[in-house]
């Protein structure tokens, strides 16, 4: 029989070289990459002073100024801000106006200098019902900042947890129904992909100003393990310190996500 006139070699072998560790400092006790907040008590902020309450939204403003400057500062990625609930509608139309206006008021001012800083804008909720002009803005904003990385900052307009979940779940049965999702296949990570909120990590911190202890709507789905702290100041005092208290405080938290403490 002839012998075969390929000879078979064996594949190379890899040896391993251990690699000595970088030096370098000890990793820190884990910080939190996404924060979202619910900034509330601007009306009581106001009232203290004698002031009327657009004086406490006015002044809430510099305070979301502050604190994005903060939040780079701390390294946070992902900064989500509770704005403007869609329960906040049920307020007095004079107030509803004041609000549309600040807003319209801040996008102008605020856009370019967030672009400079590298913030990257994106907008939950129901924006549309601010009417054309803001949507249009909001979408130019989110346009123009989509490149950006250093911060990711949404921004909760209109935003309802509920009626977010809701239509997400409106837009599965519609799924189904045309035959692009088979109910029984979807899991928890498939779902999250209908919220408004795809793409955007689940918040590890959910701080609320005012001293209110509630979530008041704000991303029910997405915070179900997030770290909550309660703050008592009133929204418009907020200054990077409670920002960075805030953030101590996370990382003396142990996280357990239902499991044994290790
Ligand atoms: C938060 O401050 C701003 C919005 C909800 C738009 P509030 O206006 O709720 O202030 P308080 O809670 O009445 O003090
Ligand atoms: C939650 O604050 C909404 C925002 C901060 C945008 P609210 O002041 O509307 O909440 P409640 O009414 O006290 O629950
Ligand atoms: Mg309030």
């Amino acid at each position: 029989m002839a012998e075969p006139d390929t000879v078979l070699t064996e594949p190379p072998v890899s040896v391993a070289v251990p690699v000595p560790a970088p030096a370098g400092p000890e990793p820190g006790p884990r910080r939190p990459d996404h924060v979202a907040i619910i900034m509330d008590g601007n009306g009581r902020w106001a009232a203290g002073r004698r002031l009327p309450r657009v004086a406490g939204h006015r002044a809430g403003a510099q305070a979301v100024r502050r604190c994005i400057r903060a939040a780079i500062e701390n390294n946070v990625r992902w900064l989500t801000l509770y704005a403007f609930s869609s329960e906040n509608w049920r307020r007095p139309a004079d107030e509803v106006t004041d609000l549309t206006a600040l807003l319209r008021h801040y996008l102008r001012s605020e856009i370019a200098e967030l672009h400079r800083e590298g913030v990257r804008v994106r907008v939950i909720g129901e924006h549309e019902r601010f009417g054309p002009e803001i949507r249009a803005e909001l979408e130019a904003a989110e346009r123009l900042t989509a490149a950006n990385t250093r911060l990711t900052l949404i921004v909760a307009l209109s935003y309802g947890a509920r009626a977010e979940i809701l239509q997400a779940a409106r837009r599965i049965v519609a799924a189904a129904q045309a035959g692009t999702v088979q109910p029984d296949a979807l899991d928890e990570a498939g779902f999250a992909r209908y919220l408004s909120t795809d793409g955007i990590p689940d918040p590890d911190l959910v701080i609320r100003t005012s001293g209110e202890c509630r979530l008041s709507n704000f991303l029910l789905w997405q915070s179900a393990y997030a770290e909550l702290v309660f703050l008592d100041v009133l929204w418009p005092d907020f200054e990077a310190h409670h920002l960075a208290g805030a953030i101590d405080v996370f990382t003396r938290r142990e996280r357990r996500y239902g499991a044994r403490p290790g």
